[in-house]
């Protein structure tokens, strides 16, 4: 009876210890990396992906944090917002066409102008997206265009800038499409608020520049500084543009 207590109370306390233990991991104070090796081990496929997506997400967001260096004189912080639809077909790569092929990834005129911008000025890239893909070739793509651009079309987009409130100096680039601005960048101008903010244009086309694009968006957003002195250049020109750009930001008075 005596030996029974005995292996009674030490199972008592054998299992005390062991919830003691338990409670103790709830408020777990390890580093978030042993949490996450920890919990992915238990973790099913499908949870593994979730984990995976988070981290990702939360990489991007760490990363756009980070990137988000660029700053005027001033320390204003600068956004730069472009529309592009790289042709895929005809016109030579070089010079002319509606794409750059940069280390063989394929750029669209104003997604490589962009880019350019961003290695001079900092700040963060922004392309705006339409739910409906553009046609890649060129007559298709003309006709999608003209169509829309008859409709007064506002087509929908699938991109959003999350945080636009810490943005002061917006660059924003688009092609020149019809004499005018393409459709989505008309949603995209009535979608935001831009008072206080600085907007500096800049454009690719095939020969008619801003044509009358800059008023347009000083129209929409009328609270909004609109840079006249925008970029316009010629499609002839993109794959050089590199030394025009550098001259352009630099004599950029909100860039000083
Ligand atoms: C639908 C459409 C309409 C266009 N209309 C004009 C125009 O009116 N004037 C002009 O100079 N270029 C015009 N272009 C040429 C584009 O502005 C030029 O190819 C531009 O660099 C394309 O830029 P992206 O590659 O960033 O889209 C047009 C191109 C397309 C596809």
């Amino acid at each position: 009876m005596k030996k029974f207590a005995v292996i009674f109370l030490s199972s008592v306390m054998v299992l005390s210890l062991t919830a003691c233990g338990k409670e103790e991991e709830i408020p777990n104070t390890s580093p978030a990396s042993t949490q996450t090796e920890v919990s992915s081990e238990i973790s099913t496929e499908a949870e593994t992906e979730q984990m995976e997506s988070v981290s990702e997400s939360s990489a991007e967001s760490e990363s756009q944090e980070t990137e988000q260096t660029g700053e005027n004189a001033s320390g204003e912080h600068i956004l730069i917002a472009y529309f592009t639809v790289p042709e895929t077909d005809g016109v030579d790569t070089v010079a002319g066409a509606s794409r750059v092929v940069v280390d063989g990834e394929v750029l669209g005129n104003n997604q490589y102008i962009a880019q350019l911008i961003q290695q001079e000025a900092g700040g963060d890239l922004f392309a705006i997206e339409t739910v409906q893909e553009y046609p890649g070739t060129h007559d298709s793509l003309l006709e999608f265009a003209y169509n829309e651009m008859s409709e007064n079309a506002r087509p929908e987009l699938a991109t959003q800038i999350e945080n636009l409130d810490s943005y002061d100096v917006i660059f924003l680039g688009y092609p020149n499409w019809n004499a005018d601005l393409p459709m989505p960048l008309y949603t995209f101008l009535e979608q935001y608020d831009f008072s206080g903010k600085t907007i500096i244009p800049f454009t690719t086309h095939g020969g008619s520049g801003f044509s009358r694009t800059i008023s347009t968006i000083q129209e929409i957003q009328p609270n909004a500084n609109v840079v006249e002195e925008g970029l316009s250049i010629s499609r002839n020109n993109v794959p050089d543009a590199q030394s025009t750009v550098t001259e352009w930001i630099a004599g950029l008075d909100v860039m000083n």
